[in-house]
Formats: structure tokens, sequence, C-alpha cells
């Protein structure tokens, strides 16, 4: 497990580049903006620019601190931004893709870049679709089609909650719980480890509860379950359910 002073002198990275792609962009919420604290931008640029998180650093407390968000965004998301870029730079052909894309072709790519796409693209995609999973003012649970699709694939609201929670106490290491809708245009939840992503099993996901121990441990130390309780009490259940929306396409 990583101790405080691990945390603290995790990575530091480089930011740059162009703009997330029109899908991530896409999965952020209607809430206003907050402008963040973003780091400012190196030397190191390529297609892939860390998002600025949709409020700041604090909004989200007391289910996650202030500093945790410093953290996880401003050095740990960025390393990912950083790294995928030195990946791609590296492998003119996948020039122009995005990163679902690239998730989702991940058995396709070329060897010599698969790793690195598999987890810095991962942790990309992942994290962008975390911050804009999570709101300061929750507007409830789900509603409209996405809380029909609940009731017929995982039982309740409950439950969903349930699955996600027992999903995220099932890692083992570092990974994420997952909300995702599968190519049956079923709901599941699942656990997958490390960054890996449902696109690359022919998912979309919706929503992605990150339980890696840089996500909670400042705060929760080894009580992965209070902050998984919390996290679950801040979900912007109206952004998933664009999600949702967007995913199964016109009633
Ligand atoms: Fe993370």
């Amino acid at each position: 497990m990583w101790t405080r002073r691990e945390v603290l002198q995790s990575s530091t990275v480089a930011l740059a580049g162009l703009a997330l792609s029109p899908r991530l962009e896409a999965a952020g919420t209607s809430q206003a903006v907050v402008p963040a604290a973003a780091p400012a931008p190196t030397a190191k640029s390529g297609p892939f620019v860390l998002p600025p998180l949709p409020y700041a650093y604090e909004a989200l407390e007391p289910a996650i601190d202030a500093e945790t968000m410093r953290l996880h965004h401003d050095k740990h998301h960025a390393t990912y931004v950083s790294k995928l870029n030195e990946a791609v730079t590296a492998a003119p052909e996948l020039a122009g893709r995005s990163v679902e894309e690239l998730l989702r072709d991940l058995s396709r790519l070329p060897e010599a870049v698969r790793t690195a796409v598999r987890n810095h693209g991962g942790g990309h995609a992942n994290h962008s679709l975390f911050w804009t999973s999570m709101t300061a003012t929750p507007s409830g649970p789900p509603k409209n089609r996405l809380a029909g699709a609940i009731q017929t694939h995982l039982g309740s609201f409950d439950s969903l909650r349930e699955q996600i929670a027992r999903a995220a106490a099932g890692v083992f290491g570092s990974g994420w719980a997952w909300l995702a809708l599968d190519a049956g245009k079923q709901l599941v939840v699942e656990a997958l480890p490390n960054q890996d992503s449902p696109l690359s099993a022919g998912q979309t996901p919706l929503l992605g509860l990150d339980v890696w121990e840089h996500a909670y441990y400042l705060k929760y130390q080894n009580r992965r379950a209070d902050y998984v309780q919390a996290f679950l009490n801040i979900v912007d259940w109206a952004a998933v359910g664009r999600r949702y929306e967007d995913a199964v396409g016109p009633a």
C-alpha cells in the first residue's frame, strides 16, 4: 500500500497537446465549470491533453479531499497523458486516432505500442470519464431510460450500488469497478485490473470507479469501502444517463 510520502512523491509530468476527443468531451456534465488551477504545460507535447477538472479541487469534499484531487488529476492523470503522447509519437501510424479508437482496436495495434496504449491510453480515458462522473450537487438516482435499464438488467438501483461496491471491493491490487454497456446493449457491472478499459472488450463505459490507492489513500487509508460509499453518493447520474442515451441511440 502507498504511504502518504509515496503518494506525494508520485511522478511529476508534462502536460500539453491539442484536445480530448469529442466523445470524452461529450461525456462532460452540464454543471457550471469552475476552472481548476491547471498546471502549466511543459515542452513535452502530443495529440492528447489533460482535460481540466469540471469543478474546483475542493468541490467534492468531504467525499474526496482537495489534496487527493490535486495529486490525482495534476500528477497521476497528467502522467498518463504524457506517457500516451510519448507512445503515439513513437508510432506515427497512429496519428489522428482518438484514445477511444486506440483502446477499441487494442489487439490490432503494433505490439511495440500496445502495452503503452493499454496502460496510459486507458489511464487517460478512464480518468477523463471519472472526473465527469462526479458532482458536488448530485441530482438523485438515475432517471428515464437508464432507470428502466437498471431495473431490467440489474434488478434495482440499490442492487446496482451493491454490485458496484462488491466489484470495487473485489479488485485485488489496482483497478476499477465499472458500469458498462456490453455489445448486446445489456448493462453490466464488472471489475477490471489496472487501467484496462471496457472499450477494449467491445463495451461502452458508463461509470468508472477508480480504486487505485492513489484515488483514496490520503483520506481513507485502508478503508476502501468507505471511499466507495462516499463515491456512490456523489455520482452524477444525469451524466451517466446521457452516456447511456448516446450509447443506445434513439428509442
Ligand atoms: Fe486514478
